[in-house]
């Protein structure tokens, strides 16, 4: 590699790590997109978490919006480094009636660029450099530079389980898998500062239940821990009283807003991120918001956000179509069909091929075993394992490297990116390849 001269150590590390591992051959997939007529031998990039389902839906609103209204005045100059107050509103009130499904107050709400910028702002407010946010495994690989690159958090994977199957009945996570963290980080001189969960989760669709939420609440504020739950998920859920799927869920867990625990106790230590990216599928807009009753937060949020706040015109258009309460609920109702179409036909194919995994309860993805594919659990045969099926069935999935579990073999599949006959020639191309691996 090129010697980086002229840089901070800061800079130098930034200018030697791409973002990810995978975006050379990502933008090779991207190239040679699949295209029935133009290019039937063509790729499906499958492995940024992206969600194009019910884009047309989307960007014809937004037109009709940018035809029909004026631009307002305020849009043209500075705003609320937190939020406009305007937007605030429509978020708090699209909020409360499809997450939380009760009242919500602009004022629990400040917003910046994505989830990622409310994460890494919320991390630099909440703890001290070199503290330890947990993460249970697997997790998004993101989250070590979401939290350790401007706020100098470290991440601590914590292992609940190995296999998929352990996940039938929801998350294993108990209490003494945070106290035997908690031990373990302060044994090597840091803090456990935040124990960060998401829900609908990322890379396993699982979710957790309120009773969950409750302990993990107790827990958290009584060792006066922040508690966080990342919803960017929230509204990305699978319809699992569809009769196709309805027998993979023995014991259905509820989804329910981690947003009804926290009005109810209104505590410092509990909080919760959510974006546009992934429901509304519109990653580009850059739209994130951290929800929270911690006055303090949400001060120091506002006093130090410029730097990563939304511009104005994306605040106003979204605003407007956020308030478009019938445009919204039809989107949303469109979404959540076009998502539980997809992850029946990934499934269905999983099944027949009898592949492991865990059925998704939400998010954008399937978490799969490949594992009995590979001659030795190792980094190195996951690896190649990710490359053939990417060179044999033009699939880009993404390998469990960064997600920080025990067990070497596992894939996410992300099933939004690409449409439903896309996705139906996908996964006809994994069907001929696993068969004949397998013979
Ligand atoms: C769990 C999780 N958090 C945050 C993000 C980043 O979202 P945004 O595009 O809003 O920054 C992602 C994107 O994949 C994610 O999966």
């Amino acid at each position: 590699m090129e010697e980086i001269t002229h840089l901070s150590t800061r800079g130098q590390n930034a200018a030697s790590k791409p973002l990810r591992m995978d975006l050379e051959i990502y933008k090779e997939a991207m190239e040679n997109r699949y295209h029935s007529d133009t290019n039937p031998n063509g790729t499906f990039p499958m492995t940024v978490a992206e969600n194009h389902l019910c884009w047309d839906m989307l960007r014809d609103k937004m037109q009709e919006i940018s035809r029909d209204q004026e631009i307002p005045e305020w849009v043209a100059s500075y705003g609320d480094p937190a939020g406009v107050l305007s937007f605030r509103e429509a978020v708090a009130d699209f909020l409360g009636e499809h997450l939380m499904r009760q009242v919500i107050e602009p004022e629990t709400l400040a917003c910046s660029v994505g989830a990622t910028s409310v994460i890494e702002m919320t991390s630099f407010l909440l703890a001290e450099s070199g503290d330890t946010a947990v993460i249970p495994a697997p997790s998004y690989p993101v989250y070590s530079a979401d939290i350790g690159v401007m706020a100098g958090l470290k991440r601590f994977d914590l292992q609940t389980h190995h296999e998929v199957s352990e996940l039938a009945n929801g998350f294993p996570i108990t209490l003494s898998h945070l106290e035997n963290a908690k031990k373990e980080i302060e044994e090597n001189g840091s803090e456990f500062r935040m124990l960060i969960l998401t829900s609908p989760d990322n890379p396993s669709g699982g979710i957790y239940s309120e009773n969950q939420f409750i302990q993990m609440a107790d827990w958290c504020e009584n060792e006066k821990i922040h508690l966080i739950i990342n919803e960017i998920y929230g509204l990305a859920t699978v319809d699992v009283e569809h009769p196709e799927i309805r027998e993979d869920y023995p014991n259905p867990i509820e989804f329910k807003s981690f947003g009804n625990l926290m009005k109810e106790r209104k505590s410092p230590y509990l909080h919760l991120w959510y974006s546009l990216s992934k429901d509304f599928g519109i990653s580009g807009y850059r739209v994130g918001i951290l929800h929270s009753y911690n006055e303090q937060l949400i001060t120091g949020y506002r006093n130090i956000g410029l730097t990563h706040a939304i511009s104005n015109h994306t605040q106003w258009l979204l605003g407007e179509v956020l308030n478009d309460q019938v445009f919204v609920k039809k989107y949303l109702k469109s979404f959540k069909e076009a998502l539980t179409k997809s992850y029946l036909i990934v499934c269905q194919t999983l099944k027949k091929l009898q592949i492991p995994f865990n059925p998704s309860y939400g998010s954008l993805f399937v978490w799969i075993d490949l594992s009995s594919l590979m001659d030795t659990p190792s980094q190195e045969a996951q690896h190649q394992l990710w490359l053939e099926i990417f060179q044999k069935t033009g699939m880009l999935i993404t390998p469990g490297n960064g997600f920080g579990h025990s067990k070497k073999g596992m894939f996410r599949v992300v099933i939004t990116s690409v449409s439903h006959t896309e996705l139906e020639v996908a996964m006809e191309r994994f069907e001929n390849f696993i068969l004949k691996k397998k013979s």
